[in-house]
């Protein structure tokens, strides 16, 4: 049997050379030409909604210095701590791959002064992410996420704009199905005195509780909520809940936010042991979870975050955010609709004999200048095997130019549905296939 890419990959690694073909890194995918056009299509519908709710797009560099994402994100965070690319480069500087958007644009945001811009600054980005995590269906080592960050406001209508603008996307592309959960995990005003509670609570189980909540026990307690594993959620069931423990203030700003939820008649579930990976959390948080997505169920996420902006060195400055994985909606959407089959392309032009040629390239690229999705032969095909492939490609038209048509500086067109076929000439072609064949 012929060895596969990825058993000679691994023969590789083993040290054998030879004449082996690499395969992709493990955790990451090409993105093909056929399936590029639904990325392109995700991302045109973004870009549509993100400019719709006054968005301008921001482009952060793909690496970053590590010291960002260790403020930024969290010392105890997975991400951080287990997760992220990081190396050195030649000045011996540490660097890391962004494993998410959010510090980098709040970076950019403090680095171009928009702090002393005009208030909230509306941002949005689309682009790969990386984080070593255990690949499996929607989980990659290089993902995309496409994102917003409004920075610079607390009101609570902007924590809505942004449920609202990604289950706007969302619906948009044809998904419904999905659930909003919600959740406020406070703020540094609250939070205290709960994780205190929830450690309490929880003492007399630690040493039952699997071996990551122990470690969550010590060093981020909030996440013992959202352990996935059963045991572990029975064992914390009763502890108390983060909503139950909000401050005034936290409370008085969930309830707005649920208020214009309502107003905007989008469905959402409280969801009290939510809290989300990341440390930079404050108040609302909020996750949009597909049924059709198995265990990495979340399309998007986010929530407020009112003191990252000082954490990174700024003054303080309240922002809300999100973003969602494009993987994951793709997943979703090729799961809920049929594939659509590729478009085909306005016309393919056949060729035969060496003047004919010479005329195909030159039409060929007349047409294609005027807009048109033109193919053309160049393996020296037979006539017949021409037209075959014109219809493998689904042309619209076929364009035929042999010595005699050259010679007349005319062109046979057939139209592919109706097979129809007339003279045309060279200087009318562009007319009659833009009229669509005949
Ligand atoms: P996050 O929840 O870590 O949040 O990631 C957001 C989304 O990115 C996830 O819901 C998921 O769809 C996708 N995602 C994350 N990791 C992977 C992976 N390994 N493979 C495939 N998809 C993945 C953030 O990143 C925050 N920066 C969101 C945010 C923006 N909060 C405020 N502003």
């Amino acid at each position: 049997m012929a060895e596969s890419w990825r058993d000679s990959a691994l023969r590789m690694k083993g040290g054998v050379i030879g004449l082996a073909r690499l395969s992709a890194p493990r955790g990451t995918a090409d993105i093909m030409p056929q399936e590029a056009r639904r990325w392109q299509e995700l991302e045109r519908v973004a870009r549509q909604v993100f400019e719709a709710y006054g968005y301008g797009e921001v482009r952060t560099p793909i690496f970053e210095y590590t010291e960002l994402f260790q403020r930024g994100i969290g010392e105890a965070t997975d991400v951080v701590d287990k997760e992220m690319y990081t190396f050195r480069d030649r000045a011996d500087r540490s660097l890391t791959l962004r494993p998410e958007g959010t510090a980098g644009v709040v970076r950019a945001y403090l680095e171009h002064r928009l702090d002393g811009a005009a208030q909230p600054a509306k941002l949005y980005y689309l682009g790969p992410m990386f984080r070593y995590e255990r690949p499996q269906a929607g989980r990659a080592r290089q993902f995309h996420q496409l994102g917003a960050e409004c920075i610079g406001t607390s009101d609570p209508a902007a924590d809505v704009e942004m449920i609202g603008m990604l289950a706007g996307l969302l619906r948009r592309l044809g998904l419904d199905g999905f659930e909003v959960r919600l959740n406020s995990i406070g703020c540094p005003r609250c939070r205290p005195a709960y994780v205190a509670r929830l450690r309490e609570a929880v003492a007399s189980v630690v040493e039952q509780l699997c071996p990551s909540c122990r470690e969550r026990y010590h060093r981020s307690p909030l996440r013992l909520l959202d352990c996935k594993r059963e045991s572990c959620q029975r064992l914390t069931a009763g502890v108390p809940v983060l909503l139950d423990a909000l401050c005034d203030e936290c409370h008085g700003h969930f309830r707005q936010v649920r208020q214009h939820l309502d107003d905007l008649e989008i469905e959402y579930r409280l969801w009290p042991r939510l809290v989300r990976g990341l440390d930079y959390y404050t108040k609302t948080v909020f996750e949009l979870i597909s049924p059709d997505l198995g265990a990495q169920d979340a399309l998007g996420g986010g929530g407020r975050y009112d003191g990252l902006v000082e954490t990174l060195g700024g003054p303080p400055t309240p922002g809300v955010g999100f973003a969602a994985g494009m993987e994951r909606i793709l997943l979703a959407l090729a799961k809920s609709r049929p594939q659509e089959t590729a478009s085909g392309i306005d016309a393919f032009v056949a060729h035969h004999g060496a003047e004919g040629r010479r005329a195909a390239v030159r039409i060929a690229a007349r047409l294609r200048d005027a807009g048109l999705r033109v193919e053309i032969d160049y393996l020296n095909r037979s006539l017949r095997a021409q037209m075959k492939q014109a219809d493998r490609q689904r042309a619209r038209a076929v364009v035929i130019v042999g010595e005699d048509e050259a010679a007349r500086e005319a062109a046979r067109v057939r139209d592919m549905e109706t097979g129809r076929e007339q003279e045309v000439p060279e200087s009318n072609l562009l007319h009659v296939l833009a009229q669509g064949g005949n």
